[in-house]
């Protein structure tokens, strides 16, 4: 059976079940937020270690204003509300991305990161203005600037993932089949499970069924 450390999500699908269900895609992304809740709790009992969750990426400043002010919004909201809780919950919550927000959102965000920073139980990496190889190509003028040799050991260190293992399951829900610029380098070894449900339907039954499939997968790294 395969260890499991690392889950990463790009939780895909809001905007199509919002419009489906309530006639507006915010209302999907506030609903996508009851689905975060639930798998934040299943694997706290699976007993994952890392969590990764896509949240917005650097494309999706391409939306129309009023739904990334509204995303904004609810993130905010969110923090305010439930960041003591998952403090109390011993969960750990580190940003990815470049935080050029509002200042009152940057604001929260540090401050939600310092406050949960000595968290051992769950370590939530939200993937926030986000982008791949915007991180890549921040690795690698870093290591320009320090005249270091390009190799995985370095490149690594300069990633917003370092001391993060790279994720071991990547799902993507709401039935498309790409990474949309979510760690790239870092998923060159994972188990990628595209799901068909809108993230606002996707539950703890799909995530552990895929939990299930994943143990039994034979990973070879380049190995027989
Ligand atoms: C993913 O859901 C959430 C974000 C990108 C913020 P979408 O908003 O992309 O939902 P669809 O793909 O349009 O249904
Ligand atoms: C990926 O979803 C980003 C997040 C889930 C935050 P998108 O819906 O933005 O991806 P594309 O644009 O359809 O590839
Ligand atoms: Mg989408």
């Amino acid at each position: 059976m395969n260890p499991l450390t690392h889950v990463a999500i790009i939780m895909d699908g809001n905007g199509r079940w919002g419009l489906k269900y309530k006639n507006s895609r915010n209302a999907g992304h506030k609903a996508g937020l009851i689905t975060v809740e639930k798998i934040i709790k299943e694997s706290i009992k699976n007993k994952i270690q890392f969590l990764t969750l896509y949240a917005f990426s650097t494309e999706n400043w391409k939306r129309p204003k009023k739904e990334v002010k509204f995303l904004f919004s609810l993130l905010e909201n969110f923090l305010k509300d439930k960041i003591d809780d998952l403090n109390k919950q011993k969960i750990k919550l580190k940003i990815i991305g470049k935080k050029n927000f509002s200042l009152n959102l940057n604001k929260l965000l540090i401050i939600s990161e310092k406050k949960t920073s000595k968290n051992k139980r769950l370590q939530i990496n939200l993937a926030l203005n986000y982008g791949s190889k915007a991180e890549l190509i921040n690795a690698f003028k870093e290591l320009k600037k320090n005249k270091e040799t390009i190799n995985e050991k370095n490149i690594r260190k300069y990633l917003q993932t370092k001391n993060i293992p790279d994720p071991d399951i990547l799902i993507r829900t709401g039935n498309t089949k790409r990474l949309s610029n979510f760690l790239l380098w870092q998923a060159a070894y994972s188990e990628i499970f595209f799901e068909k449900k809108l993230w606002p339907d996707f539950n703890e039954k799909n995530y552990n069924k895929i939990i299930k499939n994943y143990k039994n997968i034979k990973r070879n790294f380049g190995n027989i």
